[in-house]
């Protein structure tokens, strides 16, 4: 099945900056669209985005390079190609590139060809797009990591912690983890109005938070976890992203909020002081990107009691994913496509993540779009876990709901489970 045709234009995402979308359309007329999204807290070892840095254009944000390498280069390696045949696609696409990072043509310029030369694959077969991502072999609808407040780089650093999320724990299928979802979101909210603290939401949807410590947004959270007739560490579990990438700067830790400063052991200390005091389950990007000695150790001080993920240190990187299980040093992988730019990689690092007896936890952009690939992706690989922002804002909406649409279309086969969190690996 021949692809036959290749463009792209410049289209938008979340926070309103350019993005990267592309049509490609095959032999029998089928089309698939792929959108890019954009990370804030990116780490140093993800693919690179392609941005012209035209100084008056977009703040130098603007993707026409990426855009124009897509119709140009990218288009010339795929025209006449098998879609359905993505792994050979996306290796043509890496080819094109060259480089390790795909700096060349840019990680946003390859991802938009693989997503929608996938979906077009799809479209062909008339199968969904996660039937055809997972050769009909994924059913596990995916438990949702919900934020309730944001904060770190998508809240202008207002708290230093990034994600205060939860996980439905008591959810006995993938709706009443929404309905839980839509409880505490709510409850929080009004809990954070009534103290006058209310002070809209941050980039993913969670609250913007306005807090005198980091503890203080754990307390909200368990507030309206309660409020929202709910257990803490029961029914709703605690999820954060630390973030910690942002806050190491010249070999320590900054918690800027607390006015504390702490080298690595500190720093660990006081995230395994968290897990006495908070009913957490999963603890992501507690120490930054290249810290892996203290990752290795945090992982043994913290035992098997949560899930230790791993995002900027990993960044959905095959290589670096062997070296963390080599080092032992997280339980869990968070997964995003652009992290490494095209959707074969991306499957492979969530294959090999699996086969470690690691997690992974699918997740979307702090800079997202309409476009709802992820939510296929994570039920096409049994994955688990799916992390996609807060419960408002319908590019976060889309992905919630598109789960839906599966769970109705996979019908009775479908599944869902809460992992034991508290046995992790
Ligand atoms: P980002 O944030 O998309 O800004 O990198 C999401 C995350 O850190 O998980
Ligand atoms: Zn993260």
């Amino acid at each position: 099945m021949k692809i036959t045709s290749v463009k792209a234009y410049q289209v938008f995402d979340s926070r309103g900056n350019p993005t990267v979308e592309t049509l490609v359309e095959l032999e029998d007329g089928t089309q698939g669209a792929g959108l890019v999204p954009s990370g804030a807290s990116t780490g140093r070892h993800e693919a690179k985005e392609l941005r012209d840095g035209v100084p008056g254009r977009f703040a130098g944000r603007s993707v026409l390079n990426a855009v124009a390498n897509v119709n140009g280069a990218l288009a010339a390696a795929v025209l006449g190609r098998d879609a359905l045949d993505q792994a050979g696609l996306d290796a043509a696409l890496i080819a094109a590139d060259g480089t390790a990072d795909k700096s060349r043509l840019g990680a946003n310029a390859l991802l938009s060809v693989s997503m929608a030369v996938a979906r077009a694959a799809a479209g062909t077969r008339r199968e969904p797009l996660h039937a055809w991502l997972g050769g009909g072999q994924g059913t596990l609808l995916p438990l949702p990591q919900v934020q309730i407040i944001g904060g770190g780089k998508h809240a202008n650093g207002r708290v230093d912690v990034q994600d205060f999320m939860i996980v439905p724990l008591a959810a006995r299928s993938y709706e009443e983890a929404l309905e839980i979802a839509f409880n505490v979101y709510h409850r929080a909210g009004a809990v954070m109005r009534s103290r006058g603290l209310l002070a809209g939401v941050a980039d993913e949807g969670g609250y913007w938070p306005q807090f005198a410590s980091n503890e203080a947004a754990f307390d909200v959270l368990l507030e309206g976890i309660s409020a929202a007739g709910h257990v803490p560490g029961r029914d709703v579990g605690i999820a954060v992203d630390i973030a910690a990438t942002d806050l190491f700067r010249d070999g320590k830790y900054h918690l800027v909020l607390e006015n504390r400063v702490c080298d690595t052991d500190a720093f660990s200390n006081l995230i395994i002081s968290w897990l006495d005091r908070f009913p957490i389950v999963s603890i992501e990007d507690p120490l930054a990107e290249d810290d892996w000695e203290g990752w290795s150790k945090l992982r043994a001080a913290i035992g098997g009691r949560c899930q230790l993920v791993g995002d900027d240190l990993f960044t959905t990187n095959l290589a670096r994913i062997e070296q963390g299980v080599a080092r032992q040093a997280a339980n869990a992988v968070l997964i995003k496509l652009n992290q490494i730019g095209t959707v074969s990689e991306t499957i492979a690092a969530i294959r090999r993540t699996q086969a470690a007896g690691w997690r992974p936890i699918v997740s979307a952009r702090s800079g997202e779009t309409e476009d709802a690939f992820i939510a296929h992706l994570a039920v096409a690989t049994n994955a688990g876990q799916l992390k996609v922002g807060s419960f408002c804002r319908s590019e976060r909406m889309a992905k919630w709901n598109e789960v839906l649409r599966i769970h109705h279309q996979l019908g009775s086969r479908a599944r869902f489970e809460i992992p034991e969190f508290r046995s992790s690996r």
